[in-house]
C-alpha cells in the first residue's frame, strides 16, 4: 500500500475545511492530510491520519506563535512534515534546525517526512547526489531513523507541472534507500513530491522504489483528492 501525503499548505478556508472533510465519506489508512494547525482539529475524524506541515522543537516555553510537536502530538496529530523546501528558502530553514525538529518528532511519538531535494541549478551542475546527502547527513543526524520518511522533493518540480523521468525518480530514490541502507542498516519509506497530479499519479506511484507520493496542489480539492488515492490504490 501506498502513503498519500496532502500538503494543503497556506490555502483554506474555515468553510473549504468543513466541506473537505464533509467529502471524505470513507476510510483511508494510507493517507494523510496536513492542513493549516488552525484546522488540525477541525479536521481530526478516523478516516486518514493527521499531519501538521511543521512545528517548533521545544515542547513548551516562551515561544510566542509556534506550535510544539507536543502539543500537535496532544491533538492526535501522527505526522509531521519537516524540511519542506518553502520553510526552507520563505523562512530560512537550515537543516541544523531541521535536525532538531526531527528529533522532536520523534521523541513525542510521531513520523516525520523529512523533505529533502535539489534546485534546478544543482540538477544542471549535477549535483543533485550531493545535496540529497548533505540534506541527509545533517538533518539526520542522531536520529533514530525508524520514525523518518522521507520525501524526494526536487525544487524544481514543485508546483511547476513539470516532473523528472520516471528513470530519474528510480534511481534518486534507489539512491536514497541505499544511502540510509549503508548508514543505518535500515529500511526507509521514500516518497515522491512534485506536480503529482490524476494524470501522473499512477505511473510515478508504480515505480517500484517509491513509496507513495506527496501531493500539494492537486489535493486542494477534495474529490480529485480521493481520485487520486482511488486511482493509486487500483
Ligand atoms: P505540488 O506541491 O504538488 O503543488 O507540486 C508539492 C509540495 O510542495 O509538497
Amino acid at each position: 500500500m501506498k502513503l498519500i501525503v496532502a500538503n494543503l499548505k497556506m490555502n483554506q478556508l474555515y468553510e473549504d475545511v468543513l466541506e473537505y472533510k464533509s467529502v471524505i465519506d470513507k476510510k483511508y489508512d494510507n493517507l494523510v492530510i496536513c492542513p493549516s494547525y488552525i484546522y488540525l482539529d477541525v479536521l481530526k475524524c478516523d478516516k486518514y491520519h493527521l499531519g501538521s506541515q511543521d512545528g517548533y522543537y521545544m515542547d513548551s516555553g516562551s515561544y510566542t506563535g509556534a506550535v510544539s510537536f507536543k502539543q500537535l502530538k496532544s491533538i492526535g496529530v501522527s505526522y509531521s512534515i519537516v524540511g519542506h523546501s518553502e520553510r526552507r528558502v520563505k523562512f530560512n530553514e537550515s537543516d541544523e534546525e531541521i535536525n532538531k525538529k526531527i528529533i522532536s518528532i520523534c521523541n513525542n511519538g510521531m513520523t516525520a517526512i523529512l523533505c529533502i531535494g535539489e534546485t534546478e541549478l544543482e540538477k544542471n551542475d549535477n549535483l543533485t547526489y550531493e545535496k540529497l546527502k548533505q540534506n541527509m547527513d545533517i538533518a539526520l543526524n542522531g536520529v533514530n531513523i525508524d520514525r523518518v520518511i522521507i520525501a524526494y522533493e526536487p525544487l524544481w518540480a514543485i508546483g511547476s507541472g513539470v516532473i523528472p523521468t520516471i528513470d530519474e525518480i528510480e534511481n534518486i530514490h534507489r539512491f536514497i534507500k541505499d544511502y540510509i541502507k549503508g548508514k543505518y542498516n535500515k529500511e526507509i519509506l521514500v516518497l515522491y513530491g512534485g506536480s503529482v497530479n490524476y494524470d501522473n499519479c499512477k505511473e510515478i506511484s508504480s515505480i517500484a522504489s517509491v513509496d507513495g507520493v506527496l501531493i500539494g496542489g492537486a489535493s486542494l480539492d477534495p474529490n480529485n483528492l480521493i481520485n487520486i488515492v482511488e486511482k493509486i490504490e487500483m
